[in-house]
């Protein structure tokens, strides 16, 4: 069994050999090779071979990494483990079982881990709910099982995404940190264990209930893509290797990001011909480039009560099918997005009347319901067959450009037709819907959503362009949940959108310039009634958008950067072009400060790292809060077109006076 001597900080071109001592970790840890932890790799047959004891049976290096075959003849197992390291510094991991002996193998594990070092101490996770997912929660990590499991058959509102283990205070631009990434939309864990008597682990891969994956001789079982990445400049520069490895892929959205309008908060389900032209005529006009019709086009589907799974236009609604709306939008020049939720059925509906069979269920024993929906069962091919035929013509009727996939519910007791765990093959079925779409789509562009942002992870993203990043619109909230999303994802896979004045999910009322300033730093968007508003809201929209198309190829290509601030009640990051010659930096107020009051006239200065120390910049303001009052105009501050050095910006900080809460400002910087 090779073993992992060093993941971190290049040591140098001469690893001592006294390294692959005490520190070092096997490829797959077990109880053979001394670990007395969970082991990486479990299963049986018909209750035999608890223990496998693996040896390696051939290298090859092949480019891009190295791919290990390890096997135990006895055991009649065999696991080929690859490991590639990106150009991007990424160690992506994953390994093949196969079974190579007689009879059924059934797989219990099959974990990707790589060493920690005993400096990593403490660990940051993320955790949230329906519209308010990836908030951060950090705790010290000593020894013992720190393991973060999801077990609700999709990514999960309350899914780490990320689990990082760090030096002591690490930060987003100082300490060491690794983290790992399991790239799957089934149930998964991420998890690090330490023990007394040997070098910790972090990794991660899929979890499987009993029985769920059984190998007969011959078959194979592949675990996701488990993402490891290092950094010995905090997050910061995890952050930066993941965005350069998602912006390597070849099917990585290249195209500028089309400013969208979203119809959901705007009419919900009361879908009106008229009123939808309307609104598409106010997002024209404004300079929205996408138009995309959410949930409540199809048949019985005038609630959340029914007519999933019924992937027809409803004829009471829509009596010309959606040809005058789609026509009234192509004529605007604007693409045609459209909603489905493939996965799902209404028990009320007229799928599940004529095949009450379909629903993923065992006999008798039919899941409780959520949001009024089950779960169909994507691996019969006759569910499979239905779903792709109807999306197919669809997409090909009216010329969608995009859709926006929905998942609203958690795949609770999953089981098949015939009693067996479901969730593995199910997960594999969607991806490979989405696949033959896409394949015979190929401009199509497909969104991730799921209740929000309950379906992140880099298994869904190598089949779609962007996630819908979270249900709520509360700028406040966005400001976090961006900002945290933003660790794995890019700001142009983030759906970002602007809402109305009161957030229909919080109730928070908020400026029209906070929401904008927070929808800006992602695939930007409106999801609010434009019919409603005044002149005034919609000259700054116009305003906004504008901004966002001269400035979405930095915003959308350029590195991101968060500085560590001494106020927790700001938030402040930014993005710089590669060339350090433009920055955009947002600053926003989301709570009340103690320093910040009008009683102390030098709140926290702005300090922008990232920047070119020796080159000059002209630091204007892109976007004020309203009214204008609270922009930086005082002490030192030179209102617009004041010219700073990148080393002076990072080092002294801009001045600045209060925002009050919910106010975010947008700084342009040029040299
Ligand atoms: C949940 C999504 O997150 C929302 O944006 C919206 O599309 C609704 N579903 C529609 O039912």
């Amino acid at each position: 069994m090779p073993w992992i001597a060093h993941w971190g900080a290049d040591p140098g071109p001469a690893v001592p050999a006294a390294a692959f001592g005490l520190t070092a970790l096997p490829l797959l840890p077990t109880q053979h090779e001394g670990w007395a932890g969970r082991p990486a790799v479990s299963g049986d047959r018909d209750g035999r071979w608890p223990h496998l004891r693996l040896h390696i049976d051939g290298i090859d290096l092949i480019e891009t990494g190295v791919e290990t075959r390890l096997v135990d003849e006895e055991a009649g197992v065999e696991v080929v483990c690859l490991l590639e390291l990106t150009e991007q510094g990424i160690v992506k991991a994953r390994h093949t079982l196969r079974n190579r002996g007689e009879g059924a193998w059934t797989v219990g594990a099959l974990r990707c881990v790589l060493p920690i070092p005993d400096t990593a101490t403490e660990a940051l996770g993320l955790v949230g709910r329906w519209a308010l997912e990836r908030m951060p929660q950090r705790s010290s990590f000593g020894y013992g099982v720190h393991s973060r499991e999801n077990r609700r058959g999709r990514t999960g509102h309350d899914s780490t995404t990320l689990l990082f283990l760090g030096t002591q205070g690490f930060a987003n631009r100082t300490g060491q940190v690794w983290a790992v990434h399991v790239g799957w939309s089934g149930n998964h864990e991420h998890s690090a264990e330490r023990l007394p008597d040997s070098v910790g682990a972090l990794g991660g891969g899929e979890l499987l209930d009993p029985g769920e994956v059984r190998l007969e001789p011959g078959e194979t079982y592949e675990t996701p893509w488990v993402y490891f990445a290092y950094s010995g400049s905090g997050l910061d520069g995890l952050r930066d290797r993941f965005h350069r490895l998602l912006r390597a892929r070849p099917a990585h959205p290249r195209k500028p990001r089309p400013v969208v309008l979203n119809t959901w908060e705007a009419v919900y389900f009361r879908h009106d011909l008229d009123k939808l032209k309307a609104l598409a005529d106010k997002a024209f006009e404004v300079g929205v480039e996408r138009f995309v019709l959410d949930d409540g086009w199809f048949r019985h589907r005038r609630d959340d009560h029914a007519g999933l799974g019924d992937w027809y236009v409803d004829e009471s609604v829509w009596p010309h099918g959606l040809h005058p709306l789609v026509e009234h939008v192509h004529s605007l020049n604007m693409q045609f997005g459209l909603w489905f939720e493939p996965e799902m059925v209404n028990p009320d509906s007229d799928l599940a009347r004529a095949h009450p069979d379909w629903i993923l269920a065992a006999p008798g024993r039919l899941p409780a319901e959520s949001r009024r929906q089950q779960v169909l069962s994507l691996t019969r091919p006759q569910i499979y067959r239905y779903l792709l035929e109807r999306l197919d013509s669809l997409v090909k009727e009216y010329r969608i450009d995009f859709i926006k996939w929905d998942h609203n519910r958690d795949l609770s007791e999953a089981t098949t037709h015939d009693g067996r765990a479901a969730v593995h093959a199910q997960t594999l079925a969607v991806y490979r819907l989405l696949d033959e779409l896409r394949s015979r789509h190929p401009g199509l562009e497909i969104e991730s959503c799921s209740s929000g942002g309950a379906r992140v992870d880099l298994g869904i993203l190598e089949r779609t362009d962007r996630v819908w990043t979270s249900d709520t619109n509360d700028p406040v909230d966005r400001q976090l949940i961006q900002l945290w999303t933003g660790l794995l994802l890019p700001p142009e896979l983030i759906g970002a959108h602007v809402g109305p004045t009161r957030t229909h999910i919080t109730g928070r009322v908020t400026d029209l310039e906070m929401r904008c300033a927070t929808a800006l730093f992602g695939h930007a968007g409106i999801e609010r009634d434009l019919t409603e508003c005044d002149a005034d809201e919609l000259s700054t929209l116009t305003a906004w958008i504008n901004l966002y198309k001269s400035t979405r190829d930095l915003l959308h290509g350029g590195t991101v950067v968060v500085p560590d601030l001494p106020d927790p009640s700001a938030i402040v990051h930014g993005v710089v072009s590669a060339d350090r010659s433009r920055a955009l930096f947002s600053y926003a107020q989301i709570s009340s400060t103690v320093a910040n009051t009008p009683l102390r006239p030098y709140p926290m200065r702005l300090r922008l790292p990232g920047l070119e120390p020796s080159a000059t910049y002209t630091v204007t303001i892109a976007l004020r809060p309203h009214g204008g009052g609270l922009v930086p105009t005082t002490f030192g501050f030179a209102e617009d077109g004041t010219r700073w050095t990148g080393r002076a910006l990072e080092t002294i900080g801009l001045p600045v006076s209060r925002l009050n809460p919910a106010d975010a400002m947008v700084l342009e910087l040029r040299s």
